[in-house]
């Protein structure tokens, strides 16, 4: 990598795949770069930095494997990415364990505007879905192994080692068209739909605040979930009050990363 200044964009519903982010931001500043985390939510945000207007910085884009694709969110922010002669650019997703080849229509995309491809990494975390239980310890393993992943994968892409594969033929590009339109979403929301629990609301208005998809209404002091969802599971993994759920898909409340850590990288204030 011959950057010295790197963005790394950042979508996460759950917070694991800013914990990933963090790690390998932490290993790419130990080896000497510049590197901040931009939420991909807010492109305002991101285009008005100081680093986009400098030729000398390399792009990150750091988001989780969803429908074998990846959330409107991630997409709207790839779509919408400016032409590049020549930025360097990687690509790190946090998943369940099936990715669908979703790497390379993002490869794809970045090269018809010019990027030049560095490496992408898929990493597996802990289920952040329809979890009966949480295991504690076995969470914490898996995590500390992508965290190892990640910190390799930064090293790779600082020698020149990485590799961004091209995904599988046809399947991953027709995946990836499905995720660019509201079809996979919406089928998703009916299967499961996600309710904010009126007798459990306190009204406090964060999950309106932290929804990506601005898909929170609040009405009468009490949350209302919209039908623009996208099934990140923010919402769900942050209301501090446990009132937002998926009444099909009876879980356990599951955070990647703390509700700091998200107000901090979306730049909201505190609850
Ligand atoms: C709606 C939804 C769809 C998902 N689809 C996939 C998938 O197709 N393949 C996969 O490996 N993981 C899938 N996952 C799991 C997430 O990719 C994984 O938990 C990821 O680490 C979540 O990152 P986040 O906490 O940053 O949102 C899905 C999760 C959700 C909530
Ligand atoms: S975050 Fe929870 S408690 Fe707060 S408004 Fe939303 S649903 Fe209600
Ligand atoms: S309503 Fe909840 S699950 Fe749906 S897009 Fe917003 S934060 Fe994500």
């Amino acid at each position: 990598m011959r950057s010295g200044k790197i963005v790394i964009a950042v979508f996460t519903g759950t917070g694991n795949t800013l914990l990933m982010a963090d790690a390998l931001a932490g290993e790419l500043r130990a080896a000497g770069k510049g590197v901040t985390l931009a939420p991909m939510e807010r492109r305002d945000v991101f285009e008005s930095r100081a680093e986009a207007q400098n030729a000398d910085f390399a792009l990150g884009i750091a988001a989780p494997v969803a429908c074998f694709s990846t959330y409107p969110t991630a997409w709207r922010f790839i779509d919408s990415l400016p032409a590049a002669e020549g930025r360097e650019v990687f690509f790190l997703a946090s998943m369940g364990g099936a990715g669908g080849g979703m790497e390379g229509p993002v490869r794809r995309v970045l090269e018809e505007k010019g990027y030049m491809p560095l490496g992408a990494l898929l990493v597996r975390m802990p289920g952040n879905y329809g979890n009966k239980t949480i295991n504690a310890g076995e969470n914490k393993k898996t995590e500390a192994k992508a965290r190892e992943k990640a910190k390799k994968f930064a090293r790779e892409l600082l020698d020149g080692t990485a590799r961004w594969g091209r995904g599988l033929p046809l399947l991953s590009g027709f995946l990836a068209s499905m995720a660019h339109g509201r079809r996979p979403w919406d089928f998703f929301h009916s299967m499961f739909p996600i309710e904010a629990l009126a007798e459990k609301c306190t009204g406090c208005g964060l999950c309106a605040r932290i929804c990506p998809e601005v898909n929170i209404e609040m009405a009468d002091g009490k949350a209302r979930i919209g039908k623009d969802c996208q099934s990140c599971q923010r919402c769900v993994a942050f209301c501090p009050a446990g009132a937002i759920c998926v009444p099909l898909k009876p879980s356990v409340q599951y955070r990647g990363a703390p509700l700091d850590s998200i107000l901090s990288l979306i730049g909201e204030g505190g609850v």
